[in-house]
């Protein structure tokens, strides 16, 4: 099992992936086991883990990223390839893109954000100079070139707290730090990926332009509009990069420990 998707609000059902089983996995940070589904995607064996809970109840400030991260670990995953929605903010950004970012942003507090928090006595950095895994993006931005499926090849993805949506001047000053899209669940899963040297790197689908980016409020109608024709195209890109990437195995730094 080395390839795994985490997936996201709007993606916690799949059409690709065929689901045989629900593995339970107990991790060191929860009392309950993780329920990651095992399944196929043609003929390769796939696991997935829906973010929020296999009946979306977890908010995105609750998620329980390091169990998530740490029940992958557990089955021999080397490749995690995680679905976000998000908000638009850079021009380019509009709703129903999909952008693979390559640079985050952390605006969120309050989470359990490392696996190094002292506990054990151990003590390592994750370098996230590269925070997602470049030959992963790679391989994803090759797939979508091959399926003619259009992406935007790097971007920067900010992590805010939720669950609620972003005032306009909180969406202003993003952009004046340099986000391109905002989403809130993209931290700490990606640090927490680094931090137990798993690949991993994102698809982000822009579900709706950022708060104050057109007159009027975030429109239910209009994010469901673009979740749905977004989901058709990550299905594809997912089919398509999963063969190319299955026995393959990234090479992930380890954490600098001092
Ligand atoms: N802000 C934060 N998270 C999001 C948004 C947004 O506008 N859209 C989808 N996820």
């Amino acid at each position: 099992m080395t390839v795994a998707v985490i997936g996201g609000s709007g993606f916690h059902r799949w059409e690709q992936f065929v689901h045989e089983e629900t593995l339970g996995v107990m991790t060191p940070y929860a009392s309950a086991a993780v329920p990651v589904l095992a399944g196929k995607l043609g003929s390769h064996e796939i696991v997935f883990v829906p973010r929020h809970g296999p009946d979306h109840t977890l908010p995105p400030h609750r998620v329980n990223y390091r169990a998530n991260i740490r029940a992958l670990h557990e089955l021999g995953v080397n490749a995690v390839l995680a679905i976000a929605t998000v908000g638009g903010i850079s021009p380019g950004a509009t709703p129903g893109v999909l952008m693979i970012p390559d640079q985050i942003l952390d605006y969120t507090y309050g989470r359990a954000h490392t696996f190094f928090d002292g506990e054990d006595g151990a003590v390592g950095h994750a370098d996230m100079s590269q925070p997602y895994t470049e030959a992963l993006r790679g391989r994803l931005i090759e797939t979508a070139q091959k399926l003619d499926i259009a992406v935007i090849e790097q971007g920067t993805y900010a992590a805010t707290q939720g669950p609620r949506f972003e005032t306009p001047a909180e969406i202003k000053r993003l952009e004046q730090d340099g986000a391109d899209v905002v989403g809130m669940t993209g931290m700490p899963e990606a640090a927490l990926a680094r931090e137990l040297r798993l690949a991993y790197a994102a698809i982000a689908v822009v579900v709706n332009p950022a708060a104050g980016k057109v007159d009027g409020g975030i429109s239910v109608r209009a994010v469901q509009a673009s979740l749905s024709s977004g989901r058709v195209r990550v299905g594809e890109l997912l089919g398509g990069v999963i063969p190319a990437i299955h026995h393959e195995e990234f090479a992930v730094p380890p954490p600098i420990t001092p």
